[in-house]
C-alpha cells in the first residue's frame, strides 16, 4: 500500500515540506541500519485526537538509542512536542500513524560511526488504516511458522527499536507472504515462539491468557502491555511463559498485538485452524476494551492517551521552515 503523503515533517528542529525531507546517501544509517525509530498512533476520541502512549514510546527510542550510544541531541519533551507539531501542522486530526526516528547521519563511514556525533532526527505522520487488513481485525488473519529465526540473545538486542533489527522481519514478512499469509511468526534460537514480524503473540488456552517473556528475544512491545493491564483489568489470568511451537497449534484463540497491528485475531496457524477459525471470545474482549478507550467506553485510568492538540506552545522548540 502506497504511503499516504502528508505535507510536512519536523526535521532536526523545523517543519519542512514532506519532499524536502531527505538524507545524504552516505548517512551511516542507510548502509549499516544504525537508526532507532518507533511507531506510535493517534486516534480520534470526543476530546481530540490522542496519541496512544505517546511519551512511552518516546521513552522507548531513548532506550534503544542508549543501547547503541546513539546521542539524541534533544530532550524527550522536544521529540513529543514534535509529535504534536506534525499532527497540528498536518490536521490529521482524524487519526494518524507517528513515525518518530533517530539516527547516524552523514559524516564517517567507519562502521562504529562517530560516538560523539549527535544523531539526525525527524518525525513524520501520516493517515494509516489497520496494518493487517480491516477485515482482519474482525475475520483473523492467516499465519505461517517462519523459516527464519529471531535474533539470538546477545547478537543483534531485540530490546532496542532499530533499523537492522527489520532485517529479520523484513524476510520473515517476505516468506510469509510469497507463500500466501498475511503475516509470519518467529521462533528464537531455542525453539521457542518469539513473536511475528512487527507483533507481538498472544494465545488463550482453556481461559488463560499465555505470551512469551522479554527474554525470548521479542520488542517489548507497548501494546503488549496495554494489553497485560487490561486483560488483569477484565480479571483474565496472563502467563508469561517461554511458548512452545505446538502449542500455537492446540490453542483456543491467538492473536497479534502491535501499533500498528493493534489487536488482530490469528485465525490458522500453517494452515491449521485456530480454535473455531474464528475470532475467539478473549480477543474480542479484549479488542472491545481496547478500541473502547478511543470511544470513551473504556475509562483510561492509566494515563495512556495524551491529547496531540494541547495548549503548550510546541513552535518554541520546534522553529518552523516553510
Ligand atoms: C518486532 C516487533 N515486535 C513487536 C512490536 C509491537 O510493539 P508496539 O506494541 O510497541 O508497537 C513491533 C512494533 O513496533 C515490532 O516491530
Amino acid at each position: 500500500m502506497p504511503l499516504k503523503e502528508s505535507r510536512t515533517i519536523w526535521h532536526d528542529g523545523a517543519l519542512v515540506p514532506w519532499e524536502q525531507a531527505t538524507v545524504h546517501v552516505l548517512s551511516h544509517a542507510l548502509h549499516y541500519g544504525s537508526s532507532v525509530f518507533e511507531g506510535i498512533r493517534v486516534y480520534k476520541t470526543p476530546d481530540g485526537p490522542m496519541g496512544l502512549r505517546l511519551t512511552d514510546h518516546i521513552k522507548r527510542m531513548y532506550d534503544s538509542a542508549k543501547v547503541y550510544r546513539l546521542i539524541i541531541p534533544y530532550p524527550l519533551e522536544t521529540l513529543v512536542a514534535a509529535c504534536k507539531l506534525v499532527i497540528r501542522d498536518n490536521d490529521l486530526t482524524e487519526g494518524a500513524y507517528i513515525r518518530p526516528i533517530a539516527f547516524r547521519g552523514y559524516g564517517e563511514m567507519g562502521v562504529a560511526g562517530n560516538p560523539e556525533d549527535p544523531a539526525v532526527c525527524s518525525v513524520a505522520a501520516w493517515e494509516w488504516g489497520s496494518y493487517l487488513g480491516e477485515d482482519g481485525l474482525e475475520t483473523g488473519v492467516d499465519v505461517c511458522i517462519s523459516s527464519w529465526q529471531r535474533v539470538a540473545p546477545n547478537t543483534v538486542p531485540a530490546l532496542a527499536k532499530a533499523g537492522g533489527n527489520y532485517l529479520s522481519s523484513i524476510l520473515v514478512t517476505l516468506e510469509a507472504r510469497r507463500l500466501g499469509f498475511v503475516e509470519g511468526i518467529a521462533l528464537n534460537t531455542s525453539g521457542f515462539v518469539s513473536e511475528g514480524a512487527g507483533e507481538n503473540l498472544f494465545l488463550v488456552r482453556d481461559g488463560k491468557i499465555y505470551t512469551p517473556p522479554v527474554a525470548a528475544s521479542i520488542l517489548a512491545g507497548l501494546t503488549r502491555n496495554t494489553v497485560v493491564e487490561l486483560a488483569l483489568a477484565l480479571g483474565l489470568e496472563v502467563v508469561e511463559q517461554q511458548i512452545p511451537r505446538e502449542l500455537l497449534y492446540i490453542a483456543d484463540e491467538i492473536f497479534l498485538s502491535g501499533t500498528a497491528a493493534e489487536i488482530t485475531p490469528v485465525r490458522s496457524v500453517d494452515r491449521i485452524e485456530v480454535g473455531s477459525g474464528k475470532r475467539g471470545p478473549v480477543t474480542e474482549r479484549l479488542q472491545t476494551e481496547f478500541f473502547g478507550l478511543f470511544d470513551g467506553s473504556t475509562r483510561d485510568r492509566w494515563g495512556w492517551l495524551e491529547p496531540m492538540l494541547d495548549a503548550t506552545d510546541v513552535r518554541a522548540d520546534c522553529p518552523v521552515a516553510v
